[in-house]
């Protein structure tokens, strides 16, 4: 088999542990900054398939530099070429809420589609859209959930209580809550802003005495969680720890995080960061491995 993961930077330790997981050699993507903000890439030597791993949190520029790094390595001769995006940015805009909006979902895929020939990504953040499929039919997709791996990161306590912040959550908390056969509840969230919102819980008081974990699939200004773990010590809970797929909040809003009665928040390394403690590498593999894309 020839075959290479090739990492950016910032992701360097997750592409490694990617590659040794798949058996396969490791390169790293070169980079630079112009003074002007400008970014170049540069590729070593290249096999015919290639796995370009990053994930798109702070997407913009690094959008930019996975189509450079992509054109390099076609340059290099990859025939093959998958895209490792285990956090995939911009899929909240699925419709144009307001008139004169861009549709930005359609656009970043659609621009990710014309630089690789397969794309898996973990748990995306799709509302209205049924599958990645239907954004990029021109290339081989595929997503995993991460719910296998947090749910093996808890604890064995039978006494646990599992939340959902919102509906939306629920698939997520009845996979990690399932195997161990815990009870779960799940809220209503009514979002005002990007960071205002309303939460409500149903059957709250059974949390008194308890202890918590609240599950989400993303976890950006932390908003969600604070008023979560708000409404859990107000009913009474034990000890409230929090679970995500994706973490992308930044340092302030993490601080702020700690303080809000949340003792343990952990996420999975699909978003390198200081909470980011649960590995999704192995489970990318295999799912590459099943879908045959190296060979
Ligand atoms: C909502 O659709 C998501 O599942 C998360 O609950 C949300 O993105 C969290 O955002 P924040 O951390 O800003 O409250």
């Amino acid at each position: 088999m020839s075959c290479a993961v090739f990492g950016f930077p910032e992701c360097t330790v997750q592409a490694v542990r990617l590659a040794q997981e798949l058996g396969v050699a490791y390169h790293d993507v070169e980079l630079r900054s112009f003074p002007d903000g400008e970014s170049l890439v540069r590729v070593p030597a290249a096999p015919t398939t290639a796995i370009l791993y990053r994930s798109l949190d702070h997407p913009n520029e690094k959008i930019i530099e996975v189509l450079l790094a992509a054109s390099a390595l076609r340059g290099q001769g990859v025939s093959r070429l998958v895209f490792v995006i285990p956090y995939l940015a911009y899929m909240r805009q699925d419709i144009a809420f307001r008139r004169g909006e861009a549709i930005s979902q359609k656009v970043v895929t659609g621009l990710l589609a014309q630089h690789c020939d397969a794309l898996i990504t973990v748990d995306p953040h799709l509302h209205r859209t049924r599958s990645l499929s239907v954004l990029m039919p021109s290339i081989e997709t595929a997503s995993i959930s991460a719910a296998p791996v947090l749910s093996t990161a808890l604890g064995d306590d039978r006494d646990l209580l599992l939340v959902g912040p919102d509906e939306e959550s629920q698939q997520w908390v009845e996979a990690i809550a399932h195997p161990h056969g815990l009870e779960f509840l799940i809220g209503r969230k009514q979002r005002l802003g990007d960071r205002h919102l309303k939460l409500a819980i149903e059957g709250i008081e059974r949390v008194s005495g308890r202890p918590v974990v609240l599950v989400d699939d993303l976890v950006s200004s932390g908003g969600t969680l604070k008023a979560a773990a708000k409404l859990l010590h107000e009913a009474g809970a034990a000890k409230v720890d929090a679970l995500a797929t994706h973490c992308i909040a930044n340092a302030t809003d993490l601080q702020e995080l700690s303080q809000s009665g949340i003792s343990c928040f952990r996420a999975t390394d699909t978003v390198p960061g200081s909470v980011s403690s649960v590995h999704i590498g192995a489970a990318l593999a295999r799912d590459i491995e099943r879908r045959g894309w190296l060979s």
